[in-house]
């Protein structure tokens, strides 16, 4: 049986993946800080399969080795975590803690999950960045330069752990809770957005969950950015 590992899987992209794997009939682990989201989601996921599920802050080392040694092995893994809270904005009015925990849950998770995965990960490890490290708009900086930074490290993952695949799967706007967090009239610029891109609309978490079953399932892509952005990148 296949194993997936959804890191950030209790909610918005992590749980349309989790919904896709488990209805292509793959075990799924879904891993995230709060384990009433995750029993929110393990309900959801519960007419699809049964997910198991794992409460850890991939910011914190403890937490990453002792979810590694829980599960045991994968054959692939997912991570769509961030600690985006209070990074958006002019970088003078950002509180420095806000960004260290961008940086720690995005950047440095990212790079305690390949650090923990070696030897237990047996497929593929993909990653989540996102547009803002292409498109930066004056209120983005520091979450740009941790999703910017994540395509090197999966370059340097590649090669270090192969024939392990490492890739980003970089997406546009989509429609997920985390717009809830961000403190914008989220259904205006939703319509000025989709107005923009070349796509004519604004992503769905299903259109991520798609691009992460490819990545996973194509053992020819490595040290790739996979950018499903609805063409943000050129307008
Ligand atoms: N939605 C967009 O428009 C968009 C665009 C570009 C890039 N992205 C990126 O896409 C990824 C997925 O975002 P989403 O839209 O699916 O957001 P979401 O619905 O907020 O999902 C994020 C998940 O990550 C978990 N998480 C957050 N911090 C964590 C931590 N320290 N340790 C473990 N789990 C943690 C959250 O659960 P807990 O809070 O319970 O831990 C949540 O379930 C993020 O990296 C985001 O930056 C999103």
């Amino acid at each position: 049986m296949t194993e997936v590992m959804i890191i950030g899987g209790g909610s918005g992209m992590g749980l349309a993946l989790a919904r896709t794997v488990l209805a292509e009939g793959m075990d799924v682990t879904i891993v995230g800080r709060s384990a009433d989201r995750l029993a929110e989601a393990q309900a959801d996921l519960s007419a699809y399969g049964k997910a198991a599920a794992v409460p850890a802050d991939i910011g914190r080392e403890e937490d990453v080795a002792g979810l590694f040694e829980r599960v045991g092995r994968a054959d692939h893994v997912a991570v769509t975590a961030a600690d985006v809270t209070g990074v958006y904005g002019p970088t003078a009015g950002v509180a420095t803690e806000a960004a260290r925990a961008v940086v720690d849950t995005k950047l440095f998770g990212a790079w305690l999950v390949g650090k923990y995965a070696a030897g237990r990960v047996t497929g593929s490890i993909t990653y989540t960045s996102g547009i803002n490290a292409y498109r930066p708009n004056g209120a983005n900086t520091i979450v740009a330069a941790a999703n910017g930074a994540l395509a090197s490290l999966a370059y340097g993952l590649a090669v270090e752990l192969a024939p392990v695949r490492v890739n980003v799967l970089s997406p546009g706007w989509v429609d997920t809770p985390v717009w809830d967090r961000i403190g914008m009239d989220r259904q205006a610029a939703f319509t000025e957005m989709a107005e923009r891109l070349p796509a004519r609309r604004i992503g769905t978490a299903e259109d991520i969950a798609r691009a992460f079953t490819s990545l996973m399932g194509n053992g020819y892509v490595t040290g790739t950015v996979l950018h499903v952005d609805g063409g943000h990148r050129l307008v």
